[in-house]
């Protein structure tokens, strides 16, 4: 028997947005319409299907999109996704516009509500998207690659400062239950000490002596990256300042992290992986994610990637820390400092 073929599909971005959004976007409305289908445009995420914020879009409506950070379509993080209530309005919408196919860019929440779409018969692709780079089933996801190089030449800038000052800076990242951003600002910027949330063990004790050390050897500045889900930088300053006597300031960068124009990686990954969504639901698959390893687009099934864990590097983790604190001191230099 012929497969039958999909006619109509959406495309939302749901969750944080991170930049590169829109040229997954732009890439699933312009290669569905190559392909001959009707492609839908939802607002806000399920929120906007729920309430049927919805636009038939041409090849036009994403013109101009693909430099611009942020998602056009808008985002929203929908509770209703997790009631049997929301779910029932969410399809009945789809069945209403005669939505056979739905590419979902975001993270896992968002991947979720899509795996419960698909157990009610609507065909769902889902595309990594999110600056924190934690989901497990992939080496890339969409708008990581801007946020760590937008974090990469704030921290640069505070450094300076920080070194005419003599100062101490704890500059707090993006990542409530991820370092991936910090750890990579770790290595590009050289800094003293990184905290992340999956492996910090409050012991500031060894910050501070950290930072008495280095001052000892002659250093001008102790940078430390704080990933958000570690947060209180600005508490921990003023300790780190009372206990050790250098000036400490906290940088909170926040939000400018998740904004900007997405770099060559993030408009060219994205694409890829929009029309990769297209042609999976063209070819009738469903309950699938986009993904990126081992330096291939790839896709896997939904459930599994759901199911899988991820954890930080810890060779990342080691190299980090022998870069910026020479932990591997030749014999000749440890016996410099026993003198
Ligand atoms: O997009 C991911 C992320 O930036 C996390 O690092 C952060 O914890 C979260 O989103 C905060 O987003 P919001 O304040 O929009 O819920």
């Amino acid at each position: 028997m012929a497969e039958k073929k999909i006619k109509t599909i959406g495309v939302l971005t749901s969750g944080g947005d991170a930049p590169g959004m829109n040229a997954a976007i732009r890439a699933v409305v312009r290669h569905g319409l190559a392909r001959g289908m009707n492609v839908y445009g939802i607002k806000r995420g399920y929120t906007g299907l729920m309430e049927e914020d919805i636009k038939e879009m041409k090849a036009s409506d994403v013109s101009d999109t693909i430099e611009k950070g942020g998602t056009v379509l808008g985002t929203a993080r929908c509770k209703e996704m997790r009631t049997p209530e929301g779910i029932a309005r969410a399809v009945e919408v789809c069945h209403k516009y005669g939505i056979e196919g739905l590419v979902v860019i975001g993270g896992d929440g968002s991947y979720r509500g899509a795996e419960k779409l698909a157990n009610e018969g609507i065909n769902v692709v889902g595309v990594p998207g999110t600056i924190d780079l934690d989901i497990a089933c992939t080496e890339y996801t969409i708008g990581f690659d801007t946020a760590v190089n937008t974090a990469m030449e704030a921290i640069d800038k505070v450094r300076d400062t920080s070194s005419s000052h003599e100062r101490c800076s704890i500059i707090e990242v993006m990542g409530r239950n991820a370092g991936y951003i910090a750890l990579w600002c770790g290595i590009a910027n050289g800094a003293e000490d990184v905290l992340l949330p999956e492996r910090y063990d409050y012991d500031e004790q060894k910050l501070i002596d950290n930072i008495i050390d280095n001052r000892r050897r002659g250093k001008t500045h102790h940078i430390i990256i704080n990933a958000e889900g570690v947060g209180h930088s600005g508490s921990m300053a003023r300790r780190i300042e009372a206990a050790t006597g250098m000036e400490t300031r906290a940088t909170i960068l926040g939000y400018m992290q998740r904004g900007g124009s997405p770099t060559c990686k993030d408009r060219v990954y994205a694409s890829t992986m929009g029309c990769l969504a297209v042609d999976l639901l063209a070819a009738g698959k469903t309950k699938r994610v986009v993904s990126y390893c081992k330096g291939e687009f790839c896709d896997f099934d939904i459930n599994e990637a759901l199911a899988m864990k991820k954890d930080i590097d810890n060779y990342q983790i080691e190299i980090c820390g022998s870069l910026s604190h020479n932990y591997y001191k030749s014999e000749a230099a440890l016996k410099d400092e026993e003198l």
